[in-house]
């Protein structure tokens, strides 16, 4: 397959772009860095197999040749950089996912769109099924980025119901692995540049909220398993381990050896007490699972870290 990758040059984007020339596809990554990094695909620069294009997905283009696949990674993801990049996240969850559904209206490809657990805002049921409409703010902190991905939702509904564009949309979990911005704000990349400094871990409120992490090996597998199926999703894709804050703290320190401890602040508004994915869709409809533990992944992950960060370490 020719795969465009729309924020191709991020932290999920470019293990995507790795996964699919790895199997075999041509990629056209498509990205104008607003919060991703040439370095996360500068390995992939000479690869015949991969094109770039530095374009603003907000503004319309073409990609000339075949196109059977767009996959739509496109967006600030990280809390730090939707907060900063409010009305652009809008935007691109609107506009720039419009643009991609009309690639593909006018390609007669596949239009894959990377939506978010964030749909169910402040879930009040546990864990969340895809059938569960969600409960977010519409106008509340983490707005722009929740509601932007699920008008994005929508949209790709109207194309598919309007124009037949065939469809797939993956709600993705909280992921981590290397390739992820050191200073996104992020819970595991800041426990994890804490503790390479040695510095006390910093949680939010009294550390019994919990989330789900998903090692980003594990994330891309299930993009493919959903883009080679005939699912329209929506559809979880998560690991369900659940932890506190307390757990992955302990867990972090533990790994890095730092003896500093963990110091608490105050919780942010709009901030989910729980999250966790069910994936018995994924399993039953794509055959997929996460194989990857917690502690596996944070250990893949401590050592991009320590370098990306300029830091001395090995692994306890
Ligand atoms: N990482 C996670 O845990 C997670 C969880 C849920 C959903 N997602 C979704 O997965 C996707 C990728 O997330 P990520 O963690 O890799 O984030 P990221 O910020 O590393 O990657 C996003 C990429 O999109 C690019 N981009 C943003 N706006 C663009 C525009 N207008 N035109 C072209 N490129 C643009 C950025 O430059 C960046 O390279 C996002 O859509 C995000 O909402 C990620």
């Amino acid at each position: 397959m020719r795969v465009v990758v729309a924020g191709g040059a991020g932290f999920l984007g470019s293990h995507l772009c790795d996964a699919l020339i790895a199997r075999g596809d041509q990629v056209v990554c498509v990205d104008n860095f607003v919060t991703g990094s040439a370095d996360n695909v500068a390995h992939l620069r000479d690869n015949s197999s991969f094109d770039f294009l530095e374009h603003d997905i907000t503004e319309q283009f073409d990609v000339p040749g075949q196109v059977d696949a767009v996959m739509n990674l496109a967006s600030p993801a990280s809390p730090k950089d939707y907060y900063a990049l409010p009305i652009e996240t809008l935007d691109v969850g609107s506009i720039g996912t419009r643009n991609l559904l009309e690639l593909c209206r006018i390609h007669d490809a596949i239009f894959f769109m990377a939506s978010t657990s964030e749909v169910y805002g402040d879930p009040a049921i546990h864990p969340q099924t895809e059938d569960y409409w969600g409960n977010v703010n519409p106008i509340g902190q983490r707005s722009m980025y929740d509601e932007a991905k699920r008008f994005s939702e929508a949209l790709t509904f109207a194309y598919h119901r309007t124009h037949g564009v065939p469809i797939r949309v993956v709600r993705i979990f909280n992921t981590y692995g290397p390739r992820m911005q050191p200073d996104d704000g992020r819970v595991v990349s800041n426990f994890i540049t804490q503790a390479l400094r040695g510095e006390s871990l910093t949680i939010y409120g009294d550390g019994a909220q919990t989330r789900s992490f998903c090692f980003v090996e594990d994330e891309v597998s299930g993009f493919l398993a959903l883009l080679d199926s005939d699912e329209t999703g929506p559809i979880n894709i998560g690991n369900p381990g659940e932890f506190t804050m307390l757990e992955l703290a302990d867990l972090v320190n533990e790994l890095t050896g730092n003896e500093a401890g963990i110091a608490f602040e105050a919780l942010p508004s709009d901030d989910p007490k729980q999250r966790q994915p069910d994936i018995a869709l994924a399993t039953s409809k794509l055959g997929w699972s996460p194989q990857i533990k917690l502690r596996e992944g944070l250990e893949r992950t401590i050592p991009f870290f320590a370098d990306a960060i300029g830091v001395e370490h090995a692994l306890r």
